[in-house]
């Protein structure tokens, strides 16, 4: 069964417990959450084609260390760079390399800094110059799939209620939703309790309470949901090799609602694009 702690009172490890936080979280939390922010909204102007991924990851980097945030993917679970960089049917986890991007091209970028223990999770996705309709179609549902889902996040609402609000919304729009990645409770922990799935049914799984920390990320694709890891352990792609999109907020439950971290400084969150 599912249990709530006071974050104060648990070991600052993966328990299976959900966290409730308070507001000294959520100070730490609006800090570490807009630097990971300003960071995405910063590489609106790096990435381009000709960019290297490894040019986009020594950004990300540099941009913590100026910040004193350190990047959480940097050594986690053996991963070796600051950031995720998946390009066009990769799903999520693509690792930064010496690749040039090329237009045309849809990427996302996924960073998450760590400040004063306080882990800000957030990524975005980025047209390549001019990019074809389809492909913005895919960014524009799925940027939608994930405003619905946070739409559905208030104290009594259930985790089932944001999948199904997500899968409901991504299934009208003839696009399916990724079922291995979920979204996770964060805060202290990078991934810990409850799972946040992106699709589901109306009030199953975990009741959201005040004080709870999570992303939701939906991985959303314009073919079949299934996917693949490659040979690197990392790299998820879409098995038909469809495009696929993502994009990522940290947020907590509040009184009425919830209050997103990770929200872009300059309205540069939804990328605005040019066609081809
Ligand atoms: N930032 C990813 C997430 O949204 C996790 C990346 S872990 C890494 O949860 F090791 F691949 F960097
Ligand atoms: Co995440
Ligand atoms: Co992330």
């Amino acid at each position: 069964m599912v249990s709530y702690v006071n974050y104060k009172n648990a070991p600052v490890k993966y328990t299976g417990q959900i966290r409730i936080y308070d507001e000294e979280a959520f100070i730490g939390m609006r800090k570490i959450g807009r630097i990971a922010a300003e960071c995405l909204d910063a590489l609106v102007d790096i990435v381009k084609p000709g960019v290297t991924t490894q040019e986009i990851d020594d950004f990300v980097f540099a941009f913590g260390a100026d910040r004193d945030a350190l990047p959480a993917d940097l050594n986690y679970r053996g991963y070796t760079k600051s950031c995720c960089t998946s390009i066009n049917h990769v799903v999520c986890h693509g690792i930064p390399e010496n690749k040039q991007l090329h237009a045309g091209d849809i990427v996302n970028v996924d960073v998450t800094f760590i400040k004063d223990g306080w882990h800000g999770d957030t990524s975005r996705m980025y047209p390549v110059g001019p990019i074809k309709r389809a492909s913005e179609r895919l960014l524009e549902v799925t940027h939608e799939s994930l405003m619905r889902g946070i739409a559905a996040v208030k104290p009594g609402a259930t985790v089932g209620d944001i999948g199904a609000a997500i899968q409901r919304y991504a299934e009208s729009e003839r696009c399916s939703v990724v079922r291995d990645f979920c979204g996770h409770g964060v805060g202290l922990i990078f991934h810990d309790a409850p799972n946040i799935l992106h699709y589901g049914n109306p009030g199953e799984g975990p009741e959201l309470r005040e004080g709870m920390i999570f992303t939701i990320e939906p991985m959303i694709n314009l073919g079949k949901p299934g996917v693949k890891i490659l040979n690197d352990g990392w790299t998820a792609v879409t098995r038909d090799r469809s495009l696929s999109a993502q994009y990522e907020h940290t947020m907590a439950v509040t009184k009425d609602g919830c209050e997103i971290f990770t929200l872009s400084q300059n309205n540069t969150y939804y990328v605005p694009v040019t066609h081809s």
